[in-house]
This record gives C-alpha cells, structure tokens and sequence, in this order.
C-alpha cells in the first residue's frame, strides 16, 4: 500500500506534562505532516519537509484541521449503553435500579452484540479509539465485544465482570466458574489481533474472598493480562466493604491479600483512599482512573488529580458510561477541568489532553501502540475541528495559542468537533 501524508495542525504528546515542563512534553506542528503506511505512523513533523522527502506518498489536506491521537478511554461499561443518564440515585441503588436489570438483559446474546456494535459505533464518533471496558458477567457479554473491536480493528482492553454475592442470582457466578470462564476468554482473546484481556472482579462488595483469591491466581497464571476493577468512589461503599471485610484494614487490602494489585491493575474511581491506600498504590505501580462525569452525576466526590499526579500516582482518563454521562472524553475533561477547579488546582489544556491520550494508555499498558503520534505507533488518529460549533468559533477567533484554541474545544465540544477518525491508518469516518 502506497504511504498517505496527513497534513494540517498537528498536536502530540511526547511525556508526562505533570513531570516534564510543557514544552517538552508536547510536539506541536502549526502546519503538521503525519506520514501513514501500512497502519502505522513512520513520521511526523513540518509538512513541506515530509511532501519533499515522499513525493509518492498520497496527501490528504485537513486545512485547518487538528490531527491528534484517538482519545483512549479508561474506564467504560459498554452493557450500560442504553441506560446512560439515568436519573435520581447514588452508587449502590443505581447499579441495583439501572444497571443490574439492565445487565440481565445481555445473558441475550442477540441483544449484547447489538449493545457492543453500538457502543463502538459511539465510541469512534467521539473520537475514542480505544478503551478498557467492562462487560457482563456472561462470557457471551465479553466475545460480543471484542468481535465488535475485531470487526473496526480497533485496540480494546475488556473482560468478564466476576461477581458471586450482593447481585441479582442472574448476574452471579462462583470463584470457580469467574477463574475457568475467565481463563478461557483471556486464553481466547489476550494478544488475539488488538484485543488485550482485564481480569475484572466488579469490586470487593460483590466478590467473596474466594473468588477473589481465584481471579489472584489467575493473574499470576497470566501475568501479562490487566487486571480492572472498583475502588472507594462512595462513601457508603467504603462502609459497605468494611462490614463485608472485618478483617481487613481498608479497602485495598481487599484485593492486595489476593494478589491483584501491581503495575497492570486498573484502579476505577478512587477517590476517597487513605494516605496509606494512595502510598501503597504508588509503590504497587497501579494506576488510578478519574471518571470525572460520573463522579459528578453519582455525587461520589472530588478526585485531586493534580495533588495526585505531583505525589507520582500514574493516572488515566475515562467516561466510565452508563455511569458517567457522556460518550465523549471532550465533555470528559471539561469536567476534569471542572472537578479540578473545585479542588483547588486549574489543569492545563496539556494536562487534560495527556491524560485522554498517552496518560491513558500508559495506564493500559499500550503506550507503544496507542495514545501518540509516536513513528511506530498505530495510525489511530482523529481530526479535530477547533471551530465546530458559532459559539467555539468565536472564541477561537480571539486565541493567541494552540493551547487557548484546544481549550475552548475541551470547554465547549463534543462529538461535532470530531471530522474525522482514522484506526490503523483506515478512514472510520468515510
Ligand atoms: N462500582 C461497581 N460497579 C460499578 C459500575 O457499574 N459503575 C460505577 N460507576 N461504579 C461501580
Ligand atoms: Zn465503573
């Protein structure tokens, strides 16, 4: 296949901005070139030096167009799809209101591989390209996805939600059939085309230790899969596992005791962890999710990403849909950016759109496929419209910078600011 040159502004993240200054952090290109071939990026920089050195290379002029990586989401439950936005509760009584009835009506295989090719629909038209979802606790839940993923190539993180007490006898399985099920999705899917397997119990409420301790060994049998789950997002939960777990000193040594933390595991929420927890983390090399528009729409509280970032927390970005409620990881950093404010630090437009791209897939562990425009990477990119809406328009006319322009964007957009979706150099879009 011939070489495609992608040319218009172009924006990427090289590391850290939360331990790197800005500039070094970024790579910005006013007038960009992304050389493309055979999915994959082979370069990036001015466009006149690129045209020059691949005079056969097809081009493909955005204009004004910002080409970045595809938003990776960290935290998602595509079986809750259909029930987004749904009014009126707290944590526990959505899930058993909302969420669990809802699950049920996946054990119908038809009706999951119509939830998983809608939510991948949505997903791409919001720019995201990759993403760590959750699934049902039927194995069919989770072979529905990740066909889904398949059929659109796209990178996808999903497993089987384990769960054996405090849910509906229809979503529940035991320690022994969460370890064999488990195991031979991850043996099915782990490392299978894009696909990458998350070990997945829900979170400790509706885990017994048993179980927990069957899904530890696995992950010592399988060390390379991920490993995802729930953590302190309320308060009434945290009480919750203390009653459930007298033994135990806090939440985390729920699963610390059955070998579930380490660099590959996925921590959703975590907002209300103690000194201890946060400390025990870090050395761990786990890493911690902010599911900013969830937290707010549930009323779970304030996560501190930048005091946790400066403390050396490794840190990704997600919409964590049904519970969160929006599709788009624009509105997702909005309300980063808002959650931030009421915590007392305002984060840069770098910071939020690391955290959406590369910080992202650090945390799934697929910073050399994904989450950059990295030469070498995957060709997943988007291009961004900096003026999709009158009222951003305006105010982009009035920025000095690309960071004041991709602010009002972060600020105001969503699905609108997104023309085009490329996966491993395909046009998702056409
Ligand atoms: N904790 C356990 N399960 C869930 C879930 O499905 N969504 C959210 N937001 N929190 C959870
Ligand atoms: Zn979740």
């Amino acid at each position: 296949m011939p070489a495609t040159l992608h040319i218009g502004q172009l924006l990427t993240p090289l590391k850290s901005p939360f331990e790197a200054p800005l500039e070094e952090s970024f790579r910005y290109e006013s007038r960009g070139g992304l050389l493309v071939e055979d999915g994959r990026i082979q370069a990036l920089g001015p466009a006149e030096g690129l045209r020059a050195a691949h005079p056969r290379a097809e081009v493909v002029d955005h204009g004004q167009g910002l080409i970045t990586p595809g938003f990776v989401d960290a935290h998602v439950h595509y079986p809750q799809t259909a029930i987004i936005a749904s009014w009126g509760k707290r944590l526990i009584d959505w899930l058993e209101t909302y969420t669990f009835p809802e699950e049920i009506r996946l054990s119908d295989p038809a009706y999951a591989t119509e939830i998983a090719e809608r939510y991948i629909s949505l997903a791409l038209a919001h720019g995201t390209t990759s993403m760590a979802t959750y699934c049902t606790s039927d194995p069919a839940s989770v072979t529905a996805i990740f066909e889904a993923a398949d059929a659109r190539n796209i990178a996808i993180v999903a497993g089987k939600t384990c769960m054996d007490r405090n849910a509906p006898e229809a979503l529940c399985d035991t320690a022994t059939r969460a370890y064999d099920e488990s195991k031979a999705l991850l043996e099915t899917w782990h490392g299978t085309g894009r696909a990458r397997y998350a070990i997945t119990p829900r979170f400790s409420p509706t885990s017994t230790p048993e179980q927990l301790a069957a899904l530890g060994a696995l992950w010592s049998e399988h060390p390379s899969a991920l490993v995802q789950t729930h953590i302190s997002e309320q308060k009434e939960e945290i009480a919750w596992v203390q009653e459930l777990f007298p033994q135990n000193r806090d939440y985390l040594s729920t699963y610390e005791d059955h070998g579930l933390i380490g660099p590959g595991t996925l921590l959703g929420h975590a907002i209300h962890l103690t000194a201890s927890e946060e400390a025990r983390i870090r050395e761990a090399g786990a890493t911690l999710i902010h599911c900013p528009t969830s937290n707010s729409f549930i009323g779970s509280g304030l996560f501190e990403t930048a005091r946790l970032a400066q403390a050396g927390q490794r840190i990704g970005l997600a919409t964590d849909t049904g519970g969160g409620s929006s599709f788009s990881m624009l509105r997702t950093m909005a309300a980063a950016y808002e959650i931030g404010q009421l915590s007392g630090s305002a984060l840069h437009p770098g910071e939020l759109f690391y955290l959406a791209t590369l910080g992202s897939a650090e945390t799934l562990g697929l910073s050399h496929e994904i989450g950059s425009l990295a030469p070498g990477s995957m060709a997943d990119f988007l291009v961004l419209d900096l003026a999709s809406t009158p009222a951003i328009a305006q105010r982009a006319d009035r920025s000095n910078d690309i960071w004041e322009l991709l602010f009002s964007t972060i600020m105001m957009g969503d699905d609108r600011a997104i023309t085009r979706v490329f996966v491993a150099g395909e046009d998702e879009t056409a």
